[in-house]
């Protein structure tokens, strides 16, 4: 179980094994372990072993890798497979980010694919969803995230769907600036939240769906209050260990 909020930085292709060390290392003193908290760390592959060996003494903190193949081995170069994924130390990995989608054509179908791939390992898998601006514009938001959240789960059980995260990220408030107000967030929120229930019952209810797009300490707060929003996927602003100390500390009174 997920406690809520869960705050994630996907780093993308940023902070090699020395960087991330170094952000880790800044960021710690500045995040209390929270136990109604879930921090998780989405390193590139390769800085993965320097982030798990300093967190090390913060059990707190999650780790996960930013995509999977959906081979379990063999001659793909450059690509990480889910049961190394685990075997390194992480416990979620982000499937279908708009990246991945869009920059490298990665299908639906692979999305499912891959959504299957991780938890047969035993990992967590982050679905991400959203829509382009010229499918929000053509009045496409709803189906097109409806399409991309049922085929993203439909090789999973029930009870592994239970256990996953959606994240729903707006393409055009991706590293834009321009982010979705707590009201946009909250509709797409609600339609995703009524498909989790509708598939697999009342326990839908309890599944974290995460917003991403252009979130930075300003904002963070009042879309962490939104309805229906468990928690923020931030790409940028979790460069900078301050920032994300602040988006990690979002909501929380101070003197809390
Ligand atoms: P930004 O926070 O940079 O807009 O990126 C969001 C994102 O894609 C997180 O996965």
């Amino acid at each position: 179980m997920h406690q809520r909020p869960v705050l994630a930085a996907n780093w993308k292709m940023n902070l090699g094994p020395s960087a991330a060390t170094a952000f880790v290392r800044a960021f710690l003193p500045l995040h209390a372990a929270r136990d109604e908290r879930t921090v998780i760390f989405f390193p590139p592959a390769i800085s993965f072993a320097a982030v798990h060996a300093a967190t090390r003494a913060r059990p707190d903190i999650r780790l996960g890798v930013q995509n999977v193949h959906t081979d379990e081995k063999g001659a793909f170069t450059g690509e990480t497979s889910a049961g190394m994924a685990a075997d390194a130390g992480a416990s979620y990995v982000l499937v279908g980010h708009s990246e991945r989608r869009h920059v490298f054509g990665e299908t639906e179908a692979e999305s499912a694919r891959k959504c299957a791939r991780v938890v047969e390992h035993g990992l967590i898998p982050v679905l991400c969803v959203g829509e382009t601006i010229e499918q929000r514009e053509r009045g496409e938001t709803e189906s097109v995230v409806l399409h991309q959240l049922r085929t993203g789960l439909s090789a999973l059980t029930h009870e592994a769907v239970r256990e996953a995260i959606i994240a729903y990220e707006p393409v055009w408030a991706i590293g834009t600036g321009r982010t979705a107000t707590p009201d946009d967030a909250a509709a797409v929120h609600r339609v995703i939240r009524a498909a989790l229930v509708r598939l697999v019952g009342e326990s839908g209810a309890t599944i974290p769906i995460l917003y991403g797009g252009s979130v930075t300490p300003a904002n963070a707060a009042a879309l962490l209050a939104a309805d229906q929003v468990d928690g923020v996927l931030v790409g940028g602003a979790s460069l900078d260990a301050a920032n994300w100390a602040a988006i990690c500390a979002a909501g929380i009174e101070p003197g809390n």
